[in-house]
């Protein structure tokens, strides 16, 4: 190294301890993740010796992402989403747990107020696909019957989109249940679809730029609350979907792929009906880690 290098060196060092000292009254954990954020965003700048039009290049990104969010749209989350930081929240998070579900990326589509429905009801209200019967089972990490259980569920249509992406405000292919005596319910929804994650801004020129897909593999989307228990966000995707070993969002987990099945037309279904189409399938037992901090 040069003495001028070293001279440049010593500076960047000093500024960097200048602003993590600026921050020292900060509340505790404030000042530990400020402190921790300013000290590798600036490695960051110094590893790849960021020029002045590159910082400018982020800043209008940034700004373009604030500009596309609104009530229904939500850049950043998107951009936490691609760049892996909400999958990486998700795993520090959720220590290793040898037998509870695994949890994933709760997404941008998750709607407060889906209707309540009762044992065997359709949750599709018009979203386009094909049937798909739907079992689930929610269990305690002793494998007891969680009764009571209440089960949100949400997921896109074949058209690639959720109800919040459509006109209108109908919610479709959304709904919560609560788990029966014996910690399960059944439902009719529609046999989960791959779709793009929404690419029409700046997020998406990201990928395009990168020569990433913007392909989510298809997934049944499950958020299942339980007294005692870790609220579990999860996925299920459908085996054999050529998407889930390149997801934008970094969401899968070998755990939670399983089978959908397809029935033919006029094969009674579980609950007796005998449908003029073809048909999916799909059962799942929802394992419940015990609230607080982990056993493992
Ligand atoms: C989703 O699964 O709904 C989703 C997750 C992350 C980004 C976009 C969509
Ligand atoms: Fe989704």
């Amino acid at each position: 190294m040069t003495s001028g290098e070293r001279a440049n060196h010593a500076r960047e060092e000093s500024l960097t301890n200048e602003v993590v000292r600026s921050f020292a009254a900060a509340d505790t954990r404030l000042e530990e993740i400020l402190s921790s954020l300013v000290r590798h965003l600036h490695a960051f700048i110094r590893e790849v010796h960021l020029t002045p039009e590159e910082w400018s290049a982020g800043i209008d990104f940034l700004t373009e992402a604030g500009r596309i969010t609104d009530g229904r749209r939500q850049e950043f989350i998107l951009l936490s989403d691609v760049l892996g930081a909400s999958m990486q929240t998700v795993t520090v998070n959720a220590p290793a747990n040898p037998v509870a579900t695994e949890s994933t990326v709760l997404g941008p589509f998750f709607a407060e107020g889906s209707p309540l429905l009762l044992d065997g009801q359709d949750i599709a209200r018009g979203a386009p696909g094909s049937p798909c019967w739907v079992e689930v089972e929610v269990r305690s990490e002793s494998g007891e019957p969680i009764p009571g259980a209440r089960v949100e569920v949400w997921g896109a249509g074949d058209d690639g989109l959720y109800d919040v992406q459509r006109s209108g405000d109908e919610m479709a292919n959304r709904a919560h249940f609560f788990t029966d005596s014996q910690g399960g319910l059944r439902f009719w929804g529609i046999l989960p679809s791959a779709y793009p994650i929404p690419a029409d801004g700046p997020v998406g020129r990201l990928l395009a730029a990168a020569g990433r897909s913007e392909m989510r593999p298809a997934h049944l989307h499950f958020l299942i609350t339980a007294e005692g228990h870790s609220p579990l966000i999860t996925h299920l995707f459908v085996s054999g979907d050529r998407y889930l070993a390149t997801d934008a969002v970094f969401g899968v987990r070998p755990s939670l792929v399983v089978d959908f099945p397809e029935h033919p037309a006029q094969e009674t279904a579980p609950d007796g009906r005998r449908l003029e189409r073809a048909w999916h399938s799909m059962s799942h037992t929802f394992v419940m880690a015990e609230a607080g901090p982990s056993k493992a």
